[in-house]
Formats: structure tokens, C-alpha cells, sequence
């Protein structure tokens, strides 16, 4: 893989087309960039307590070079603000700013700081515009980009929500600066699964570069986020809403992920990238017991999650338990249709697809076996 200068995304939907600019150091360069999103002169922007301390400073000289300033509603810290009380907060602020349609909410943070922004740009006055500004790993490369934003509810994580696309995404790889390792890893998660989905050449790159990654190779972080942004803008090109098929391949390992999210409580215990990771090798483990994959490819992908510091069984994610149990949790999973649980399976590296022949009590033995690893 050749190292591309293109740092300009598209994503390709119609009336709803938007970029995504990557860049180091962008952040510094956001009074250009946002100038024209500026009602008068401020922005309406929504960060959290983390964002605030270590971000926001440098956001708020940058935009103030273009005599702009922020008006800033700041959540708590974590997935505990995706919920009704914060929504109606954030809400009562934007109306008590008097946000109109054509405003532009900035989310300046992680992927609970845009989900929720998202999602009240989605309800207030029936729409308003928002901006993305991801901070972390995973936000840059998955969540800022696809207009999916949700809240939380008793039942389960993003069962409230609403599809809404922002109008500009911003990623500065230099934020990530600050980012503690692990969420790092997390983030890194998401970035293997862009190869195993359909790229063996960009897992290959990974591979190779997983150490200049996590040493803060700037050169090498940013072709990283690129290529991924790139391949997510296709995806939701192709299948906004889930419709399709297409968009559920960024669902790989997130099955399993979700069943041993769900076990270990939704809790900093194990954080939503470190499930998807485990969640990926096990997938890639399934399918070579179901003779779909041979094993090598499984090894390459275990080695690849270790090297980043990432589970790859249930014993490192900290869920040991009965595959009955593990199941159980699935049948709770959002993509549960008529009683069956469709099933991202694979071929090999790059060669992920969509089965809706899983037999659920086959994966229970298979997780049994995986418990005593
Ligand atoms: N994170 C999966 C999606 O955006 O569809």
C-alpha cells in the first residue's frame, strides 16, 4: 500500500453528502474551516468534562483567530451520559440558546459526545445541522462518520436514536495525543475490522505498522484514519440505513462483542473496541470450526489484536462463562429479526459476510470450548 496525500473524505449520499477533513494539527486550523457554521459569531458547541480540560482550550484559540467564540454545554464524562436526563438537559440549553434549524451544533469529543449531539440535532425544532469533531481512536474512524446517534435506554445501549448525518467532519490525529492507551487500542479495534471486512492489503499495512501506530508515528496515524474513513464512507454511501446488507459488515465481531459487553455489565470492565476485538477473533475461530476459514488466517488476526494490546478470548475479556449464558445475551442484541440473529462470518481475511444460518445453540458449544481456553 502506497502512502495517499488525499485528505479529503466524501461521503456520497445525495442531498445529504458531506466531507470529512483529515489532517494533524487541523484542530489548530478550525477558525477557517468553521467560519462559515458560526451563528453571528458564536458556536453552539457540546463537549464533555475530559474534552474540556485537555481539548477545548486549543479549539477556543483556534476559532477565536476568526473572531469567533463558543457558547459550550459540557457533559459528564463516559457512556452514563448517553441517557434521557442529559438529553433533556442539552435540549433545554439549546432551546434556552434559541438553536434554529439552520444552526450548526459542534460535538467536540468522543462517540458518546456525538451520539447525543447528534440525536438532539435530530429532535430539536425537527432538525437542526451539527458538526462532528471526533477526539478519540474510535470516534475518528467509526462513529463521527455514518450519521447513526442514539442515547441509551433501561433495555439497552443506542435503542433510542435516529439516523441524522452531519454536515462536516473534522479529524486531527494529533488529539490523540491525549488519549489513554487503552482507549487507544480500543480505537484500534475498529481499524483491524476495515481490513477484515474487505481489505487483506490494508491489514497487511496494519500488520506492519502496529508499532509505529502505537509509538505516535504521525505519518502512519494519519493513513490509518484516512484509509478507514474511506472505507466507512463507502460503506454508508452504499447502504445508509441498513437496508441492504452492506452496512451491517461493520458489524464484525460486534455479536459476539455484545455478548460479553453485556456480561461484564456495559462497564469500564471491558470497553466497547477491547469486545469488538475479541469479538473478531472469535468470529474468525467460529468460521474455521464451521471449515469457512482456514486457521492461519485466525493466528494472523489473534497476533495482530495482541500486538495492539487487545482480547482476543474470553478469558482476557474477563467473561468466562457458559456459552448458554453468552447466547442468552445475544437473543437481547438490537439485530435479533423474527427470533433469528443474523451473523457476520468469514472466508478468510478480507472476506467477511453476512450469514443468516447460524445456529445458535452450535455457537453455545463453540463458546463452551472457548471457555476453557
Ligand atoms: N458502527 C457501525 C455503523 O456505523 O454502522
Amino acid at each position: 500500500m502506497t502512502i495517499n496525500p488525499e485528505k479529503l473524505v466524501t461521503v456520497a449520499l445525495a442531498e445529504r453528502a458531506y466531507d470529512i477533513h483529515i489532517g494533524a494539527g487541523l484542530l489548530n486550523r478550525a477558525d477557517a474551516l468553521l467560519k462559515d457554521y458560526a451563528r453571528g459569531n458564536r458556536l453552539l458547541v457540546i463537549t464533555d468534562s475530559q474534552v474540556e480540560r485537555h481539548i477545548l482550550p486549543r479549539f477556543e484559540s483556534a476559532i477565536a483567530k476568526a473572531g469567533l467564540t463558543a457558547e459550550t454545554f459540557i457533559l459528564p464524562s463516559g457512556e452514563a451520559a448517553k441517557c434521557w436526563s442529559q438529553l433533556e438537559a442539552l435540549t433545554d440549553w439549546l432551546l434556552h440558546h434559541h438553536a434554529e434549524r439552520s444552526d450548526y451544533l459542534i460535538a467536540l469529543g468522543g462517540g458518546v459526545v456525538g451520539d447525543i449531539t447528534g440525536f438532539a440535532a435530530h429532535i430539536v425544532k425537527r432538525g437542526c445541522n451539527f458538526v462532528q469533531i471526533p477526539t478519540t481512536l474510535l470516534a475518528q474512524v467509526d462513529s463521527s462518520v455514518g450519521g447513526k446517534t442514539a442515547i441509551n435506554s433501561k433495555a439497552g445501549k443506542n435503542l433510542i436514536g435516529a439516523f441524522h448525518q452531519p454536515a462536516l467532519v473534522l479529524i486531527d490525529p494529533n488529539v490523540l495525543g491525549s488519549l489513554p492507551g487503552r482507549e487507544l487500542a480500543a480505537g484500534f479495534a475498529e481499524v483491524v475490522k476495515y481490513g477484515l471486512i474487505d481489505s487483506p492489503e490494508f491489514f497487511e499495512f496494519c500488520e506492519t505498522h502496529v508499532e509505529r501506530f502505537f509509538a505516535g508515528d504521525a505519518e502512519i496515524r494519519e493513513e490509518i484514519i484516512l484509509h478507514s474513513v474511506r472505507a466507512k464512507a463507502r460503506i454508508v454511501a452504499a447502504d445508509e440505513t441498513e437496508l441492504s446488507g452492506v452496512r451491517a459488515l461493520l458489524n464484525l465481531g460486534h455479536t459476539f462483542g455484545h455478548a460479553l459487553e453485556a456480561q461484564t455489565g456495559f462497564s469500564d470492565r471491558l470497553l466497547h473496541g477491547e469486545a469488538v476485538a475479541a469479538g473478531m477473533a472469535l468470529a474468525f475461530r467460529y468460521s474455521v470450526r464451521l471449515g469457512l476459514c482456514n486457521e492461519a488466517d485466525a493466528t494472523r488476526v489473534t497476533a495482530l489484536l495482541t500486538a495492539a494490546k487487545l482480547p482476543t478470548n474470553l478469558c482476557e475479556a474477563g467473561a468466562v462463562t457458559s456459552g448458554a449464558e453468552l447466547t442468552a445475551h445475544m437473543m437481547h442484541d438490537k439485530k435479533v429479526s423474527g427470533g433469528t440473529l443474523p451473523f457476520l462470518l468469514v472466508k478468510g481475511i478480507g472476506q467477511t459476510f453476512l450469514s443468516n444460518e447460524v445456529d445458535l445453540g452450535d455457537i453455545a458449544r463453540f463458546l463452551d470450548s472457548e471457555a476453557q481456553k
